[in-house]
């Protein structure tokens, strides 16, 4: 496995690469990998595959331009041995490791802001987070210039603005959808989950069972106020989380909706402690 700590050597390597005919998938990251990350670069991997062969790149990149002046980018988790061993396993062919000033350099002007979609839901919570998502991921598919990139579903409004982003802006990369990875008690799996308090990590849980009960009234074709009562209900009967939003969604627009008609994506943002949690899941009327 190459590991490449400049945009410069990333070059290099997926040159010579692409000059061998080999199709290029990446998977973007922050690292603190675990198995949600991995089955996005199996994902990369088959894709890969069906096209008649490739490679797969990670990308470990804690990207401050995405977090806020208060959030939680020096607690972030880091764990670079552990994530290499992960990829190598994984089979994964090359990692990229770029230090903060080979990604952002001293004058950098231009921005990439998904308007709508970057500004509703977490968006909103999270003022200017899509905003350095969007403008990081940019920059490593230039810098990459991957066929297909993988993104998971756990990350709802993040997999719809990239899909927004990738057609509006006629970017030339195949967007890899994978479906979200949980622990065995139905917690999703993300980096942050290592923050929790042990009490905080049991309670936990309530998110996935809210959302099973969600789906299932949706399914029924119950009223979408009903649903909502029923979600704040099951989420407050943990009193360790503090529910910051309850959101339900046209699945394709993540537009408002009155009435359940088409698919609808049901989204929650749980903090516990210092540790914002999200988790969604697409309801069929
Ligand atoms: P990060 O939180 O490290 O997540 C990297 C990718 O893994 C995202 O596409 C995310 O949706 C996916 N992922 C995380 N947990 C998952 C789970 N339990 N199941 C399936 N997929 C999961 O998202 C980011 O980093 C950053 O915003 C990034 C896109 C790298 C830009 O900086």
């Amino acid at each position: 496995m190459q590991i490449c700590r400049s945009t410069q050597e990333m070059r290099a390597c997926t040159r010579g690469w692409r000059a061998a005919g080999a199709r290029l998938a990446l998977v973007p990251t922050m690292g603190a990998l675990h198995d949600g990350h991995l089955a996005l670069v199996a994902r990369a991997r088959d894709w890969v595959e069906a096209e008649g062969g490739g490679r797969v790149v990670t990308s470990i990149f804690v990207n401050p331009t995405q977090f806020g002046p208060n959030e939680d980018l020096e607690k972030y988790p880091r764990n670079e041995p552990g994530d290499l061993a992960l990829l190598r396993q994984a089979g994964c062919d090359a990692v990229f490791l770029p230090g903060v000033a080979d990604i952002y350099r001293p004058g950098s002007q231009t921005h990439v802001e998904v308007a709508g979609l970057g500004r509703m839901l977490i968006g909103r919570l999270r003022p200017g987070h899509f905003r350095g998502v969007a403008t990081v991921v940019t920059k490593l598919f230039n810098i990459v210039q991957p066929d297909a990139a993988a993104f998971g579903e756990k990350d709802f409004q993040q997999l719809t603005l990239i899909r927004q982003m990738v057609d509006d802006l006629d970017v030339p990369v195949q967007i890899l959808p994978v479906p979200t990875v949980r622990e065995a008690d139905g917690l999703a799996m993300s980096s942050r989950n290592q923050r929790l308090s042990p009490a905080d990590r049991a309670a936990a849980p309530v998110l996935n069972r809210a959302l099973d009960h969600a789906q299932a009234m949706v399914a029924e074709g119950q009223p979408l106020s009903q649903v909502r009562r029923r979600i704040r209900e099951i989420l407050r009967s943990e009193p360790r989380a503090e529910v910051q939003s309850v959101d339900i969604r046209d699945a394709r627009s993540l537009m408002r909706v009155a009435s359940l008609s088409a698919p609808v994506v049901i989204l929650l943002a749980v903090r516990f402690g210092d540790v914002l949690l999200i988790d969604q899941r697409v309801a069929q009327p």
